[in-house]
């Protein structure tokens, strides 16, 4: 086989790095046991049918490959014994024939082994990305995407390797190594014994090699994936955009070209051992092949042998180290697709989040209440949540978080607006994110609708909440297909009365491409109060009865603000709201205030009483929220207006 990758250049400091290999000594530790092997059989389960059809052409073709050089033979004799020209030229057609059957055996078996191979794949690659999805949000805030990306490429082509090789491989060598070697001990023991007895030479070598070439390939994959890591990471519009503004762009260049270099090194060096290993290889069947014409040429002479049995030896010979060659070097092939099956086991080991318990129920149907009683959070370690490989560290942190949510309760009841303020790093983000369970608490517990979110069906409770975040994500798609997003069958017209609502309207109906407007990657085609509206207008279209804001208009100048407020006004009309905000034209008209401090509540009521108080919240209101325009209408204030006086409070 060869690398992963190919490029000539001097192989220079490839041992030394090799050694220095952060990941080696873990990854060397690694071994492929059987329990893989049982899940792999598992994968190539549904495929039973094919593999048996697969085997019984492998043995067919098998036979035609013995009895060709067996018939070349007899050939040799019909000559050299009494010059029967009809036998010799019927043989030749025997042998024509088989060459003909060989070829369309071939061809279905390369069809079936890539039926199997490419299934497996498919199989894999399914699997490992909707496992993926369901891991906790935490691990992707850890993972390098690059690096899983390429985990999920390379590896899971690796693995397939696994299949066709074992079968293509593993199996039809040893199904035509045995055939041969039979035939030729029963023709003559002597002579193919000593041709054997070359062989063990090479085995002690030629089994260090495989080894080595395992570990190389290892090394690579690692290597490719931290390549690709900053190849995603730069090329992603934040990523680059940072690295323009910095002017950082030798340095990257320069970085990228180490680590382009290293993947060259690897490549060479595993170019340079799989080619010592063949070239070694054909040596020996060759010197074989000398030793038989010999051997085998001085005993036909003496009478004990026949010419014809002495070429088809010397042609048997060469079907046989054909075989054990490709045995040999097999055996490391399938040593590194079975590492790649490991390596996207481990990806599948890794716990999924959050999964629904068996007796799970549906949301209650209600106008949105959501309590928090007694909550107390702290985020998983990374041992917990992630891999070591994907993360790019040696070994990952085992030290627990410190509680970020300390045992508080508040409740926001139906159709009220409760605003969630503190200081940064309070904790206001992680507790929104208790509501959709994006992370389960570690006491207590939340409730909504009466019902502990935990007990509850992922997809039913995520159904009826909508959240705005600081930076909204749209993806790299149209606009309309970003909004239909939160509701798939919506007609152009939902789609324009929601723009319209969120007070985009004028604004996307000014583009050339209206709805088909594909708005870049994250979205950077639009401002930051715009796609701000976007994600506003996605909510509006989802149309939850509770709606999550976490500073959904930090960052935004006074105008874009202004708009956005409206566009909030929209969205909460008659839902109930849980606002983390800054600015003060969103606090003011709050039902609630509630203040968070290293994830305790330190105050709460409503704000004309905090700002009495003068407690925590005047201080911020004084250092944080002052500054804000109170000229633009809250969006409670904008809500109210639109839904009339207020039937709670
Ligand atoms: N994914 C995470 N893993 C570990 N710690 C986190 C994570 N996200 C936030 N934190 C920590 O939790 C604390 C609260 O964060 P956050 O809820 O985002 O605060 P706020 O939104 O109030 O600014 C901070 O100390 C922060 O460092
Ligand atoms: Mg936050």
């Amino acid at each position: 086989m060869t690398g992963p990758m190919g490029g000539a250049g001097m192989m220079g400091s490839g041992w030394g790095f090799l050694r220095s290999m952060r990941n080696e000594d873990r990854i060397k530790g690694r071994s492929v046991n059987r329990e893989t092997v049982r899940r792999i059989l598992a994968f190539a389960r549904p495929y039973r049918r094919h593999v048996a059809v697969f085997l019984v052409i492998v043995v067919l073709s098998s036979i035609a490959g013995v009895a060709t050089p067996v018939l070349a033979g007899w050939v040799v004799n019909a000559i050299t014994d009494d010059g029967d020209r009809r036998l010799v030229v019927t043989i030749a057609l025997v042998i024509a024939g088989l060459a003909v059957l060989d070829a369309g055996l071939s061809l279905v078996q390369r069809l079936l082994s890539a039926r199997i191979g490419e299934g497996v794949i498919l199989d894999l690659r399914r699997a490992v990305f909707d496992h993926v999805q369901r891991m906790p949000l935490q691990f992707f805030t850890r993972t390098q995407t690059g690096a899983l990306v390429s985990r999920l490429n390379n590896d899971v082509i690796g693995a397939q390797r696994a299949f066709t090789s074992t079968l293509s491989g593993v199996v039809s060598n040893v199904i035509a190594l045995v055939l041969t070697a039979a035939v030729m001990f029963a023709l003559s023991w002597q002579i193919t014994a000593l041709s054997l007895a070359l062989l063990p030479v090479f085995i002690l070598p030629a089994r260090w090699v495989g080894r080595r070439l395992a570990e190389i390939t290892r090394e690579s994959y690692q290597l490719d994936a931290t390549m690709n890591a900053q190849m995603t990471e730069r090329f992603g519009a934040g990523g680059a955009l940072l690295v323009k503004l910095f002017g950082r762009l030798n340095e990257e260049a320069d970085e990228f070209g180490e680590r382009a270099r290293r993947v060259r090194d690897i490549g060479v060096l595993s170019a340079l051992y799989s080619s010592t290993f063949f070239v070694a290889l054909t040596l020996v069947a060759t010197l074989a092949q000398a030793l038989t014409y010999g051997l085998g040429g001085w005993l036909a002479i003496s009478g004990s042998v026949t010419a014809g049995s002495v070429v088809t030896l010397a042609l048997l010979l060469t079907r046989l180290y054909g075989p054990l060659t490709a045995l040999s070097n097999v055996r490391v092939e399938v040593m590194s697709a079975l590492v790649s099956f490991d390596r996207v086991f481990e990806v599948l080991d890794l716990a999924p989040s959050l999964v629904d318990q068996p007796d799970a129920v549906d949301l209650p149907a209600g106008p949105g209440r959501i309590e928090f009683r007694d909550v107390s959070f702290r985020y998983p370690a990374a041992s917990e949540v992630s891999l070591a490989s994907l993360e790019d560290v040696a070994v990952l942190d085992r030290t627990t978080n410190e509680p970020v949510l300390r045992g508080f309760s508040f409740t926001v009841e139906p159709g009220t607006l409760v605003a969630l303020v503190g200081p940064s790093g309070a904790g206001k983000s992680t507790t929104s994110m208790l509501v959709p369970r994006i992370y389960d608490v570690t006491d207590g517990a939340v409730l909504v609708n009466g019902v502990d979110v935990r007990g509850l069906r992922a997809e039913s409770l995520r159904a009826s909440i909508g959240v705005v975040t600081q930076d909204a994500h749209l993806f790299h798609e149209t606009l309309r297909a970003n909004l239909a997003y939160a509701r798939p069958e919506a007609t152009d017209s939902d789609l324009w009365e929601a723009l319209d609502r969120a007070q985009l309207g004028a604004l996307i109906r000014s583009l050339p491409e209206g709805l088909d407007t594909v708005v870049g990657e994250r979205g950077y085609r639009f401002s930051g109060g715009e796609k701000q509206r976007i994600a506003i207008a996605r909510l509006l279209l989802k149309g939850p009865s509770i709606v999550i804001l976490d500073e959904a208009t930090a960052h935004l100048d006074s105008e874009s603000e202004a708009a956005v407020q409206r566009a909030l006004g929209e969205a909460l009309v008659g839902r109930t709201a849980l606002v983390i905000a800054h600015r003060l034209s969103t606090i003011r008209d709050a039902d609630e205030i509630v203040v968070l401090d290293d994830g305790r509540i330190v105050e709460r009521g409503r704000h004309e009483d905090l700002v009495t108080a003068g407690g925590l919240y005047a201080e911020l209101y004084r250092t944080q929220f002052a500054d804000s325009p109170r000229s633009s209408p809250g969006p409670l204030a904008a809500a109210r207006a639109a839904a009339g006086p207020p039937q709670t409070d």
